[in-house]
């Protein structure tokens, strides 16, 4: 017997599967439910209750954690399920106003739903390092936040449900194009015969560079000034940066390279150069971002 919160997971992909896993290994009484079934045997191994439907899931816990494909595949779910009084915590990928369109239908359904965008892949879960970002009502969040807590740090930016997802997809952008970023590179220096551990430690310690917490940090300081709205730009101009993308399209050209990534910035940074940016500094580029090409 446990005196641990019942927790009921949809949804058994990789990442639904370890959450199971981790609810169960910090005691929780778990119940578990995917649409295919047969997803749950391991889950039962270790102690999991696998039910057949999803209104059996629903109705084992109030604590209802969902890891599916989209939002879309929870109104597929649970649709005809009483869910009165029920919480569903959402960890998976949409858009933020889907999202806000979930919180909606789930409150006309008698349920609060709690959104979520987790920052970890599968075996990240229930480890350090491992959290989340949470948004909608804080106060039953704050209910069930021992329980999440299992899965890793919680950590609630706001009533606005779509909010955890914003988040989630600003850091989801960094990551994606930083690393693409990366794998062009190690393309161009490849296509020169050069390995890729013998240039990815220059990756390394700039990347640790960019991020550096210090007053002089490019990050912090990149976001002072869009703080500011002030862009200083004489000691590496837009002009010169946007003539250096080029010199890079060209350069992965010649070396028989793909060049949709960095063409597009090529064309980002010759946008905000013609928009009269060009004496501005690198995040002048903002004021296109903010400004979408007609
Ligand atoms: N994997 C990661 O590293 C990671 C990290 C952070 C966030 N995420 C997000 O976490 C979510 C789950 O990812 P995952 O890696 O676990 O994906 P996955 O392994 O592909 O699993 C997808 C799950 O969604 C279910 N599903 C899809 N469409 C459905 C529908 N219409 N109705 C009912 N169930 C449906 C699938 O059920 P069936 O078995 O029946 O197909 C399966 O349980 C995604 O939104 C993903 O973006 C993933």
């Amino acid at each position: 017997m446990t005196n641990r919160e019942a927790v009921t997971v949809i949804g058994l992909g990789a990442m639904g599967a370890k959450m199971a896993h981790t609810f169960l290994a910090a005691g929780h009484p778990t119940t578990v439910w995917n649409r295919t079934p047969g997803r749950g045997a391991t889950l039962v191994a270790a102690g999991a209750t696998e039910v057949a439907t999803a209104a059996e899931a629903v109705a084992a816990s109030t604590l209802i954690v969902i890891s599916q494909l989209d939002y879309a595949a929870m109104n597929d779910s649970l649709q005809g399920v009483d869910l009165t009084g029920r919480v569903l915590v959402n960890l998976s990928s949409d858009s933020p106003d889907r999202l806000r369109q979930g919180s909606r239908w789930a409150t006309e359904q008698g349920a609060t739903l709690i959104t979520a965008g987790i920052m970890v892949p599968p075996p990240g879960i229930g480890e350090p390092g491992s959290y989340s970002f949470f948004s909608g009502p804080q106060d039953v969040l704050e209910a069930h936040t021992g329980t999440l807590e299992a899965l890793g740090r919680v950590d609630y930016v706001g009533t606005d449900p779509g909010l955890s997802m914003l988040y989630y997809q600003a850091m989801l952008n960094v990551i994606w194009s930083t690393l693409t970023s990366f794998f062009y590179s190690a393309a161009l220096v490849g296509s020169a015969g050069v390995g890729i551990e013998q240039f990815r430690p220059y990756v390394a310690t700039l990347l640790v560079e960019l991020a550096d917490e210090g007053p002089m940090g490019f990050l912090r300081s990149l976001a002072a000034e869009i703080e500011a709205g002030k862009y200083p730009g004489e000691l590496n101009n837009l002009h010169m940066q946007a003539v250096g993308t080029e010199h890079l399209v060209q350069a992965l050209t010649e070396a028989g390279l793909d060049t949709t990534f960095p063409g597009a910035l090529s064309a980002l940074f010759a946008r905000t150069d013609a928009d009269g940016h060009g004496q501005e500094g690198l995040s002048s580029v903002i004021e296109s971002i903010r400004k979408p090409a007609a």
